[in-house]
């Protein structure tokens, strides 16, 4: 068989312990922040998936050591001025998170350089960055004058601004951040709700003066000062709350299914695919709750059940942008009809997900139709002996790891065999996420 194809085969009951790799959000900005920090950062649990793995190669085109020694990564930082030029383009294959924000951190340096992706990282928008960044004085530029990578960017002089971003994006944020250590002055973004807030968190524990404001009404304010070092730190990762929502969803529709999936992170800003499979009626326990580095952990006790429809939009959207393909899937197997809406962000990401979801849920006869900023499902109910909600279809992941591993785990529960072309892109996210299906199959 193409190692590229997958076949599913509809589960019966999912058993036993699942241990997801590290937080994809955390690792990246460990090694951005140990590459410009002093002295060596010790990272454990690094998620070695390519997107992070574009974001190490990188800093080592830049002068960094980065080496793994037995279960930890060391980055041996050289502060926050001793990059050096890169002798080629720095290559971000299909990572978002590594080309903006590494394009906040290369607006400070004194040489020149270029970030360039795959053909889908460089149709993602990139003017949300170019703005800001252009605002505080960075010499950005899209190479081909669309807005989008490959961007130059050539040294400039920072200055603080107070931005306010349209949009909730973690990203945005974080590149204008990681500008601000370098300007002249301090920096704020305002977002119109609150996105993940790993860098904020993380920039506190590296020894940069950040602070979060809460404004009434749900707008966020995050600033920073300009700071003189960064210190190397021991970042242990959590479990990426993202890839453990395939093995939680998989548990609630699997009939007869238990699963326990261990130390993941608990982040409120990430949190909301939990708060909607509470909403869908899904019986999770959550257990060993503890706190690292500011981001809280826990293990996740799932067993399968039945789920009613839901409403998922306004300030809950960037708290589970990722997971929506997820839920697309689960509203399919639920009883009732399920809104997702204010989420028009899935149109940038590494598909256009209102499509790519559609076009999936549609091959498997599921009832759902796109809108401009979501989608509506009608949901056919739980898997069980007399209903089957789904059926098995060729299905192709379009080369994004969300939609390869939504779309398995909703081959689970359905009817016959589904095929996922181009599946190896889980390798972005999730290396070795089908030796883990499999695994909890007993096979
Ligand atoms: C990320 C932020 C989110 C998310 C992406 C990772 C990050 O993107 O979708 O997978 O690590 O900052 P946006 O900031 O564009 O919403």
């Amino acid at each position: 068989m193409n190692a590229n194809m997958r076949i599913i085969r509809r589960a019966a009951g999912l058993r036993g312990e699942v241990s997801v790799p590290g937080d994809k959000s955390i690792s990246h900005r460990s090694v951005m922040l140990g590459s410009v920090a002093l002295g060596t950062t010790e990272i454990t649990n690094f998620l070695e998936g390519g997107d992070c793995l574009s974001t190490i190669s990188c800093f080592r085109k830049m002068g960094i050591s980065i080496e793994k020694k037995s279960d930890t990564l060391l980055v041996h930082g050289k502060g926050m001025h001793g990059l050096s030029a890169p002798g080629s383009i720095l290559e971000t294959g299909n990572s978002g998170t590594t080309t903006r924000l590494m394009s906040g951190i290369l607006s400070g340096q004194n040489f020149n350089s270029v970030l360039s992706g795959d053909a889908s990282l460089n149709s993602r928008p990139m003017g949300r960055i170019i703005t800001p960044l252009r605002e505080m004085g960075a010499k950005i530029t899209s190479v081909n004058q669309n807005n989008c990578a490959p961007l130059r960017i050539e040294p400039g002089v920072l200055h603080g601004i107070s931005y306010s971003t349209p949009v909730a994006s973690a990203q945005v944020k974080s590149a204008i951040l990681f500008a601000g250590l370098y300007a002249d002055g301090d920096t704020s973004v305002t977002e119109p709700a609150l996105s993940r807030n790993h860098t904020e968190l993380m920039l506190l524990s590296f020894g940069a003066p950040v602070t979060t404001i809460f404004h009434p009404g749900g707008s966020v304010t995050a600033k920073i000062s300009p700071c003189e070092e960064l210190f190397g730190q021991q970042i242990c990762v959590p479990g990426d709350i993202s890839s453990a929502a395939y093995f939680i969803a998989a548990g609630i529709l699997v009939p007869d299914s238990e699963l326990l999936i261990k130390n993941v992170g608990m982040n409120i800003t990430r949190a909301g695919f939990l708060k909607v499979c509470e909403a869908m009626g899904a019986d999770l326990t959550l257990l060993n709750k503890s706190i690292t580095g500011g981001e809280p952990r826990a293990d996740i006790l799932v067993r399968s059940g039945s789920l009613k429809g839901t409403t998922i939009d306004g300030s809950m959207i960037p708290a589970l942008i990722d997971e929506i393909p997820m839920i697309a899937v689960m509203a399919a197997c639920a009883e009732g009809t399920t809104v997702i809406r204010d989420a028009a962000e899935l149109k940038v990401k590494e598909t256009n997900r209102i499509d790519t979801v559609t076009a999936g849920l549609r091959a498997m006869g599921a009832d759902i139709t796109p809108t401009k900023d979501g989608m509506i499902i009608h949901g056919k109910g739980a898997l069980s002996v007399e209903n089957t909600p789904l059926k098995g279809a060729r299905i192709d992941s379009f080369l994004d790891h969300r939609i390869a591993m939504s779309f398995a785990v909703a081959g689970l529960a359905a009817d016959g065999e589904t095929c996922i072309r181009n599946s190896q892109c889980v390798d972005i996210s999730y290396p070795g996420f089908f030796d883990t299906l499999r695994t909890i199959q007993g096979e």
